[in-house]
């Protein structure tokens, strides 16, 4: 029986606790070593869809216990991720399993780099997800999982939990291409509404916005194409285009996160795309001064 252990119990690692232990899944949170749900040893996640509550009771674990993690499910921000991971390290048993749950690219060939020895999964999702308290989840919207790992064909014998999930969830044998299509479009919507502090819906409707967006499109299909990526940006700029009509009412992740004051993934996002256009010699214009300016919204006052 697989027992995972969820590392970033906040909207989605909690959301996929749920679900799991729904399944039959024993399933323990991995909280901060100050966390006060520690001192009662468990710790009950309210799930809210629509009208309905769902209370779920979970085993929760210190990051510095010693008892071994085989099956990890990493669900915190891009930036939180390796820090996470070295928090929990001395319990990961050789070839544990981990799945990284997030947005963006970059932090998964940084895992896989400081720890050769785990089996290390991609998912990238579009469920929708928010903390309307600390542990009070509100599932706002459906959309689909997809979980993979490079050069990999076939599914493991432990995904045959995950795509049992009452959501839509499956295997993909080509998860680059997955990871980089939701980067392209990320890249091309969320710095522009932090930025203006808009809603999606603004990049369709504001012509100097529209056209931004489709500058940004043209960038980022070239650093995809460099870096044999043309399948993920085929089409890209309406693919964009109706991701803004679809969610117009919504705030991307980037613009709340730059409302409430926290860091952005931006560095997981335009950051790993610069870097690929390094990589390639590509100019991207458009993206850098995005980078610079969403950076400077959140950077903290200067040293005096
Ligand atoms: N929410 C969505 O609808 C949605 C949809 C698609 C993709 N995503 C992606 O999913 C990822 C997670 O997003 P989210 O909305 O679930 O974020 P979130 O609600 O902020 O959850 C992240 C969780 O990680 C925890 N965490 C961070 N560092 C930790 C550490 N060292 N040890 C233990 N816990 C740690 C945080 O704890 P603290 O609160 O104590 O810091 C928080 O509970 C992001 O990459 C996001 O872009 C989210």
């Amino acid at each position: 029986m697989q027992h995972w252990h969820i590392l970033g119990a906040g909207a989605i690692g909690g959301l996929f606790a749920t679900l799991l232990q729904d399944a039959g899944t024993p399933c323990t949170l991995l909280l901060r070593d100050n966390d006060p749900d520690l001192v009662a040893g468990n710790a009950c996640i309210t799930l809210r869809r629509g009208e309905q509550l769902h209370r779920h009771r979970f085993a929760v674990s210190a990051c510095s216990d010693r008892s071994p993690v085989a099956h990890l499910l990493v669900c915190t921000k891009a930036c939180d991720i390796v820090p996470a991971i070295a928090a929990v390290g001395h319990r990961l048993v050789p070839g544990a399993t981990v799945l990284l749950l997030a947005n963006g690219l970059g932090y998964q060939d940084q895992v896989r780099g400081r720890w050769p020895q785990l089996d290390c999964f991609a998912g990238s999702t579009t469920e929708g997800a928010f903390r309307e308290a600390r542990r009070s989840i509100c599932h706002a919207g459906h959309g689909s999982t997809l979980v993979g790992q490079p050069g990999r064909a076939a599914a493991p014998d432990w995904f045959t939990t995950w795509r049992e999930l009452p959501i839509s969830c499956e295997w993909s044998a080509d998860i680059d291409t997955v990871l980089w299509r939701k980067l392209a479009i990320n890249c091309a919507i969320n710095p522009v509404t932090a930025l203006h502090h808009c809603p999606n819906g603004a990049l369709a409707e504001r012509p100097d916005l529209a056209a931004l967006v489709r500058e940004l499109c043209t960038e980022i299909r070239a650093v995809a194409i460099a870096a044999g990526q043309e399948q993920a940006v085929r089409d890209l700029h309406p693919q964009v285009m109706t991701v803004i009509r679809a969610t117009a009412s919504n705030r991307s992740s980037m613009l709340q996160d730059v409302l409430a004051g926290r860091a952005t993934e931006i560095d997981y996002l335009t950051g790993y795309l610069l870097a690929q256009a390094q990589r390639f010699g590509l100019e991207a214009p458009w993206n850098a001064t995005l980078l610079a300016a969403v950076k400077a919204l959140t950077a903290g006052p200067a040293p005096s």
